[in-house]
């Protein structure tokens, strides 16, 4: 037997048993007459102690030990003469009466400690020392605690698994596809489902009812902190449902999970707000719920000579309570901010609204001090308050507001990750104009249907259209979204013409859906919610990398086994691939 007990199991209760522990050496310590040695796994650390005394022998023999080096261990377990309070094994240590190296180590290339000295890079080229470390598994085991509260909790309610195929024909999501050449099929090629929209949809068709589905969705896209080439969702789709319905089950899933995995009960029923309300007050189709600053509109500013006021489309500004007392170099600090390419904002205006009731702001030369206290007044600023503007094209400046107030907020310490303000946002427009080509996109996917209220502005006023879509957002994340989706012929081929496609593309691409529906398509909807997101949420952070076993680096290389990577000319020649002598 390799152990008796894990390394994260033994207390007081245990002192005068005989045990045996297998793990890594973390570090060991030599204190003249003792040598201490931090043995790890996955469950913890114990503390095994070596007696020069006692068995000289021995606690020489454990001096070489490296770290992480595998041993196994046996002993028994006394109580520590100095505890730490720190440790859940804190009270006990193990007299080692002998030991065995199952498998030595090379010295580690970074310390393998919750704190480690290992860079991005290092770390991601020897993932698997990385995850190691304490803090990497934690989130792993966190991930591992969602997918399965999720499963219990859709599975009571009568969800069913189903595995869709991953060699597929592209769905278009709106990202580019990964393909996979046909080797049968010289050629053609597969794609890698961005999702599987298209294939959740026949379930319905087929009279599934409910499905549900943890699964790999690919998107070959510029990759962010919260974006991965390789993600998982967990995606559903429910019959004879409408939009209500799904919003019921998902609050109820979202709420489970935050109630079973972080012991947090969400007692009200979650916000709700429209698309349009989010772009105007906050600037987002995601707006962070967890501070105020709301966006005002300055009317009142303009038409007072101020030119660059007066020619803009629109005056914001958003109020930062209790923050008059930022000095000229913080605000010098923030108008560089906003002026850098990324904001892209022309300047920054700021009202200072002080304690002791005097005012003081940019554009003094251009407002009486009543002008700045009417403005008070429309606006709620109180004594001791900044107020921040931006002006300009409605929706740059709304968009360059936004950017502002998160960054505001996070200086002011008012993102704070222990809080979690989730947010449905509702009534999506149908469609977004590409500016460029003049050209209609889906804004979620093709096959989301417009509010039946709306139908008749497809023939008139496309872009006005709302539609029956969804996304929750939690702390300034979109964790998750959705639609009711279209289930007629007739209405997804009108769809697809103001898409831009001629009814013979649309059948190419989209036959065998169109198809489906017409052998008893039921009313359905469903939606996705990003796993790897939503479990770095749920810890307070923004990058998901962690809480992926083995994530992509940021041009999207898997560093560890050096991926992507070249193919042998036999094999490109077995896929009908030939590319040019200087391209392999
Ligand atoms: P959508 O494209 O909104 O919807 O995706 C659903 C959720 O998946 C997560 N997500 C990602 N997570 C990490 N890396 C990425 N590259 C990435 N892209 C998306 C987000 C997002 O909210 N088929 C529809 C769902 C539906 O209509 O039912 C879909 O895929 O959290």
């Amino acid at each position: 037997m390799f152990r008796t007990h894990t390394c994260g199991e033994l207390r007081a209760e245990h002192i005068g048993k005989e045990v045996t522990l297998s793990g890594w050496v973390q570090k060991s310590r030599d204190l003249g007459g003792m040598t201490f040695i931090d043995l790890r796994d996955r469950y913890g650390i114990t503390q095994l102690a070596f007696n020069l005394e006692k068995d000289q022998a021995l606690c020489l023999e454990a001096r070489k030990l490296g770290r992480e080096f595998v041993i196994q261990a046996v002993g028994t377990v006394i109580e520590r003469s100095s505890k730490n309070q720190h440790l859940a094994t804190g009270h006990i240590e193990i007299e080692v009466s002998s030991f065995r190296v199952l498998n030595a180590s090379k010295t580690p290339p970074f310390t393998i400690e919750d704190q480690t000295d290992g860079g991005d890079e290092l770390r991601m080229q020897y993932r698997y020392l990385d995850l190691r470390r304490t803090p990497v598994q934690q989130k792993l085991i966190l991930r591992n605690k969602v997918a399965l509260e999720t499963r219990k909790y859709l599975d009571q309610l009568g969800f069913m698994d189903v595995e869709t195929p991953v060699l597929i024909k592209s769905t278009p999501e709106g990202a580019r596809d990964f393909v996979v050449p046909s080797r049968m099929n010289p050629g053609q090629f597969y794609a890698l489902p961005q999702s599987p929209q298209t294939f959740k949809q026949l379930l319905m068709v087929s009279g599934l009812d409910r499905y549900y589905q943890i699964v790999k969705c690919f998107r070959d896209e510029d990759l962010r902190a919260d974006r991965q080439p390789e993600f998982t969702q967990i995606d559903c789709e429910m019959a004879f449902v409408e939009q209500e319905d799904i919003l019921q089950v998902f609050e109820g899933l979202i709420k489970h999970l935050f109630a079973a995995v972080k012991g947090i009960a969400f007692t009200e029923p979650f916000p709700r707000m429209t698309y349009d309300e989010a772009i105007h007050r906050y600037g987002s189709d995601k707006p962070d719920l967890r501070f105020g600053m709301k966006f005002n509109y300055l009317h009142a500013l303009q038409g007072k000579g101020f030119a660059i006021f007066d020619q803009a489309e629109t005056v914001i500004g958003i109020v930062v309570e209790g923050a008059a007392e930022y000095t000229r170099k913080q605000l010098d600090e923030l108008t560089e901010w906003v002026k850098r390419p990324q904001i892209g904002a022309k300047g920054l205006v700021y009202v200072k609204y002080n304690a002791d009731g005097s005012i003081k702001s940019s554009v003094d030369k251009f407002y009486s001090e009543a002008d700045f206290q009417a403005l008070a007044k429309e606006h709620n600023i109180n004594a001791g308050d900044l107020l921040l503007v931006l002006s300009g094209e409605l929706a740059k400046t709304q968009k360059q507001m936004n950017e502002l107030r998160l960054h505001v907020a996070q200086q002011q310490g008012l993102r704070n990750t222990g809080e979690f303000c989730p947010v449905w946002v509702l009534d999506f427009p149908l469609l977004e104009k590409d500016e460029a080509s003049g050209r209609y996109f889906a804004m979620h996917h093709p096959f989301t249907s417009p509010k039946p209220e709306d139908i008749a502005l497809m023939d008139s006023n496309p872009g006005a259209i709302r539609a029956n879509a969804y996304d929750l957002a939690m702390n300034g994340v979109e964790l998750g979204g959705g639609s009711i989706r279209i289930h007629d012929r007739t209405l997804q081929e009108k769809m697809f013409a103001l898409l831009g496609f001629t009814p013979e593309q649309a059948q190419e691409q989209f036959g065998f859906l169109m198809g489906a529906f017409e052998y008893g398509a039921p009313p359905h909807g469903g939606l996705a919610f990003g796993l790897d997101r939503l479990v770095a949420t749920m810890s307070g952070e923004e990058s998901i990398r962690d809480f992926i076993a083995f994530p992509k680096n940021n041009s999207g290389r898997d560093t560890m086994i050096d991926a992507p990577s070249m193919l042998e000319p036999t094999q490109l020649t077995e896929l009908g691939i030939n590319l040019l002598p200087n391209e392999h």
